[in-house]
């Protein structure tokens, strides 16, 4: 288990109102890529601009669309792994002792919530929610599941795989028959969620630890969120193998993994299991 500054633990074991502020990292060791990772980044298989934009939406929506659905279905396959179930157990500790913990998350995936997490906030929209673009109505619709025959090779790894990828067109409204229906992402050049900005923005004003976990901290607005905590006092510690461009700020720098490291802060409010 790593070793945790002493006074570090102390904060953990202190703080009662405590928000996890995650990006893709979280969810890296569930095999789901990150965006800026030199080998895997999915920024460095395909351009954010022609699969997570709006022009790229309206110029070829059948594209976004596939790309999205063979990103829920990997996200299907995928497991949550000890960093979300850390989060669950810690968020259920705090609540046992009339404390809080809220999860504040740039990832588009369901695996905090798969992982035991319940209050968690997704400032970047998810895979498992759709609309419709013209006139907005929320829609259901399943992804279906990984399967060798819509992903091609799985998208072994490169942009032209993308032409291998099973090119469908999205569904049709059901409600205003015309239009089509979108993920409910959000894209480059969109803005993000409101509710979903201003109870991240409410709960790191009133949090007394916050915990930046797996992002690479180049993405506003919620770059800026860690901010918000340590203007209001609270001590943040970061979660990250790497040097990112917040952790200079930050009150601690734990480099190391998420599934490593959240599990020895969680037992620190939660010892369910002595730590070995
Ligand atoms: N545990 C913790 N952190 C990890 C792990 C791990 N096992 N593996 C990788 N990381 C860190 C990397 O060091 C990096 O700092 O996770 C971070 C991932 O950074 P990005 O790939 O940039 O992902 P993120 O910060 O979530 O991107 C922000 O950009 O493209 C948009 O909408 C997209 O929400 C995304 C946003």
């Amino acid at each position: 288990a790593p070793h945790l500054p002493a006074e570090l633990a102390e904060a953990v074991h202190s703080a009662r109102r405590v928000v996890v502020l995650s990006g893709a990292g979280i969810s890296a060791e569930s095999g789901v890529p990150t965006f800026r990772d030199a080998q895997t980044g999915l920024w460095e298989r395909f351009s954010p601009e022609q699969l997570a934009s709006e022009d790229a939406w309206w110029a070829d929506p059948a594209l976004v669309w596939s790309w999205y659905q063979w990103r829920a279905r990997m996200v299907r396959a995928c497991a949550p792994n000890p960093g979300h179930q850390a989060v669950g157990r810690w968020q259920r500790a705090l609540a046992r002792e009339g404390g809080s913990l809220q999860v504040v998350t740039q990832n588009v995936d369901d695996l905090h919530e798969r992982g035991g997490a319940e209050v968690v906030s997704h400032l970047h929209g998810s895979l498992f929610e759709y609309r419709c673009a013209e006139c907005g109505e929320p829609a259901e619709h399943d992804p279906g599941v990984a399967g060798a025959r819509e992903d091609g090779a799985a998208l072994a790894g490169h942009e032209d795989d993308l032409e291998q990828l099973m090119r469908v067109p999205p569904p049709r409204c059901g409600h205003c028959q015309d239009g089509l229906l979108r993920p409910g992402i959000v894209w480059f050049g969109e803005m993000l969620p409101s509710e979903a900005l201003e109870r991240a923005y409410t709960a790191l004003e009133q949090c007394d630890l916050a915990v930046v976990v797996g992002t690479s901290a180049v993405v506003q607005p919620a770059a800026s969120l860690p901010f918000v905590a340590l203007g209001a006092g609270a001590a943040v510690v970061e979660v990250n193998p790497e040097v990112t461009e917040f952790s200079s700020a930050a009150t601690w720098h734990l480099a190391g993994p998420a599934g490593t490291v959240l599990p020895a802060l969680a037992d620190l409010v939660d010892p369910a299991i002595p730590h070995p």
